[in-house]
Formats: structure tokens, C-alpha cells, sequence
């Protein structure tokens, strides 16, 4: 199908996700290059430095008004964040309200704070926003997906509060709060009407979990009734993971708790050609918004210039689409769209043999 008319059927802003007005904090949407927005950057661990030297080459390329302020992740604990991440670069993304984040490693049972979880925290990023759509020309199982899942990001499985209750006995807390269950629902369907989509299926497990996933559902249900134009319905977890293997086209926007959100995602990153691909966004309090791929650090294959970039490409898209830099995000996401769909440049975990930057200079050419 020609790139036009599949880019018609599911628009820009319905792809990339526009964040809308009141989840936004005024940005001098009038950035001229004599005044550039100032953006936090991390580019994190294993190939994260990778793409996130692919994301400023593309974006000098296209001479977007964006200012760096990059932040590393320390090689000691900080006491104030209890974390490898330093105060200071929270302190950036809150100041400059818009980041741009590289794939951080936690490495498994090492006791300290994972980074991923200490950024959700500490910055109340409550939502997390994941485009999924098919990208013409490249082919998979499936030639039309175009879904978004909206993760809440702050609680559930993730609450951190794990204990052993005598030797050899476990326990992890599952926090489910009505006030975070009623923001992540607000914001779905705030995102449903103001990207033009018509359903939001909110995905539970409440037959089993009739406490946290049964409250999770009653907030979701008094925000459906506000907007009555926007179909709502609930799917069952496991039955939501056959319906999208079987047709992803039945779902539209899905709202879900912590650890289905994970889970979902990455399925239906799977279904669109895989990780590389990914984009997302983290919604915060105060309109803070950090962008970041859906994949983790890909150690197998960092420092090896064959990490696929386009899904942190597609998250710096995100990040423009927030700032209103609509000219350029537009231009950068067709770069992208038009690289992969010509098929020249591809990288490995797409079945081709282009290295990163191969791959980043064909997108420039693409601008
Ligand atoms: P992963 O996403 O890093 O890798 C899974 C597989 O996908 C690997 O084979 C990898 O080579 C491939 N892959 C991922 N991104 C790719 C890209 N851009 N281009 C080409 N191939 C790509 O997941 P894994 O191995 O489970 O996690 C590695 C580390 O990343 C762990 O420490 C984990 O905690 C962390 N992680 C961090 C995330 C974040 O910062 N948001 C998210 C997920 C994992």
C-alpha cells in the first residue's frame, strides 16, 4: 500500500501522539533558533549512546531549535535520589520540563534502586504513552495496526515494597490507588479524543484481583462516563493477549495497570517488527514530558554500530510533537517512515546489514 494513503488513513498526529492541552505546560511554542528550547538528554546505558548520537546527528541535520542539556548515569549512588541518577538531573528535567531518555540497564537483584523506576518516581511520570503502528513498507504478519497502550507507570506490581515473611516466603505488594487509577484514565481518554480515536479498552485481571484491579476498573468506568462519545469496554488480560495476536485491529487505545502495560507493550512491539521500532512517551506531573524507546540497553549488541535507532528516533519525534514543533517532527518522522519503506537502508534486527549510522545518515539524506 502506497506510504500516502496509509499515512492518510491513520494521520500524523493519530501516529506520533499529540499530547493535549491540559496535560501540557506552556513551552514557547515560538522557539526560534536564536532561542532554542533547552531539553534534557540522557543518553543511558550499552547502545543507548549509540542512537542518541544518531538522534542529535538527525536532529542537527534538520536544524531543529533544540539545546542539549545531557546527563549521565553516575557510577555511584547519589544519597538524594538513592539511586545512580543524580539529583541534579532530576532537577533538569524538571526544570526544562521535556527530556529525551537512552535505554538504562538495572542489573537483576543487585539491591539498589532500579533508574527506570527511580525517573517514574521521582518525577510523578504516571502515564506511559506507546504508539504502536504498522510501518508501510516494511512487512510483517500484520499490514494494519494502529494502537496505542497507556501504561500507569507509578504503582501496581512496581510499588517497590517486596519483603520476606519468614524464610522461604516471599511477599510483593501490588498498590493499586484511586487517585492514580483516576489520572491515568483521565489521560487516556483525554489522549482518545484529542488523537481522534474512537475506543478505549481498559485491560484488568479484576475477576481474580477483585480489590486492585476491581478499584482500577471503577475509576476507568466514572471517567468513561464523561466522555460518552468515546466507546469504552473491559478486556480480560489473557483473553487481550489472544484478541491482539489473532487481530489487533479490535483494539484502539488500551488503558491498563503497571505490569499488563510491560507486558502488552512489548507484545504489541512484536507485532509491528519488534523492539527497534518502539517509541514512547512518559507523561509527569506539571506537564513534564520524557520520551524514551519501549527496548532496554541491548547489551548483546552495544558499542557494535548495529543498534536500530529508529525507535529512539521515534520517541525524539514524540518529544517535538509535545514541544508543538510540528513542521519538525513531521519532517523527521517522514525521514524515517521513507527510509525503512524504501528498504535500502535496514538494519540487522530488520533483516538488513546497515550499521547505525548507515542507517542515521539515510534518514538525514531523507530530511
Ligand atoms: P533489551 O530490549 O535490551 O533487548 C532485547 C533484545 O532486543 C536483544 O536481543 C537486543 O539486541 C534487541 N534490541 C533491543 N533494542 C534494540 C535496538 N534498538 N536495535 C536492535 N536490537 C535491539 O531487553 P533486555 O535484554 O531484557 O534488557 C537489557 C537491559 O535493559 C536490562 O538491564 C534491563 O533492565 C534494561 N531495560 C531498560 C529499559 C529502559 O531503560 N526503559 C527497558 C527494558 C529493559
Amino acid at each position: 500500500m502506497a506510504l500516502g494513503r496509509l499515512l492518510q488513513r491513520a494521520s500524523i498526529n493519530q501516529i506520533s501522539g499529540r499530547i493535549f492541552p491540559a496535560f501540557e505546560r506552556s513551552f514557547s511554542a515560538a522557539a526560534s533558533p536564536s532561542e532554542p528550547i533547552r531539553a534534557t538528554l540522557f543518553p543511558g546505558d550499552g547502545i543507548g549512546p549509540e542512537i542518541a548520537e544518531s538522534v542529535k546527528h538527525v536532529f542537527n541535520a534538520a536544524q531543529v531549535p533544540i539545546e542539549w542539556e545531557e546527563h549521565f548515569v553516575g557510577d555511584k549512588v547519589d544519597p538524594r535520589t538513592e539511586s545512580f541518577l543524580t539529583w541534579e538531573s532530576l532537577e533538569s528535567v524538571r526544570r526544562n520540563g521535556v527530556g529525551l531518555k537512552g535505554p538504562m540497564a538495572t542489573p537483576i537483584g543487585k539491591g539498589h534502586r532500579s533508574l527506570n523506576l527511580t525517573l517514574r518516581k521521582e518525577l510523578g511520570l504516571y502515564a506511559n504513552v506507546r504508539p504502536c503502528y504498522s510501518l508501510p513498507g516494511y512487512k510483517t504478519r500484520y499490514d494494519d495496526v494502529n494502537l496505542v497502550t497507556i501504561r500507569e507507570n507509578t504503582e501496581g506490581e512496581y510499588s517497590g515494597l517486596e519483603h520476606q515473611v519468614v524464610r522461604g516466603v516471599v511477599e510483593s505488594l501490588k498498590i493499586i490507588t484511586r487517585q492514580a487509577s483516576l489520572r491515568v484514565a483521565e489521560y487516556a481518554f483525554h489522549y482518545a479524543k484529542a488523537n481522534g480515536r474512537q475506543r478505549v479498552s481498559a485491560i484488568h485481571k479484576a475477576n481474580i484481583m477483585r480489590k486492585t484491579d476491581g478499584l482500577f476498573l471503577k475509576c476507568c468506568r466514572e471517567v468513561a462516563e464523561k466522555y460518552p462519545e468515546i466507546t469504552y469496554e473491559e478486556v480480560i488480560i489473557d483473553n487481550c493477549c489472544m484478541m491482539l495476536v489473532k487481530n489487533p485491529t479490535l483494539f484502539d487505545v488500551l488503558v491498563m495497570p503497571n505490569l499488563y502495560g510491560d507486558i502488552i507493550s512489548d507484545l504489541c512491539a512484536g507485532l509491528i517488527g519488534g523492539l527497534g521500532l518502539t517509541p514512547s512517551c512518559n507523561i509527569g506531573e506539571g506537564g513534564i514530558a520524557l520520551a524514551e524507546a519501549v527496548h532496554g540497553s541491548a547489551p548483546d549488541i552495544a558499542g557494535k554500530n548495529l543498534a536500530n535507532p529508529t525507535a529512539l528516533l521515534l520517541s525524539s519525534v514524540m518529544m517535538l510533537r509535545h514541544l508543538r514543533l510540528t513542521d519538525k517532527s513531521d519532517q523527521i518522522h517522514n525521514a524515517i517512515l521513507n527510509t525503512i519503506s524504501e528498504g535500502k537502508y535496514r538494519t540487522v534486527d530488520l533483516g538488513g546489514n546497515s550499521s547505525t549510522t548507515d542507517f542515521t545518515k539515510a534518514v538525514c539524506d531523507h530530511l
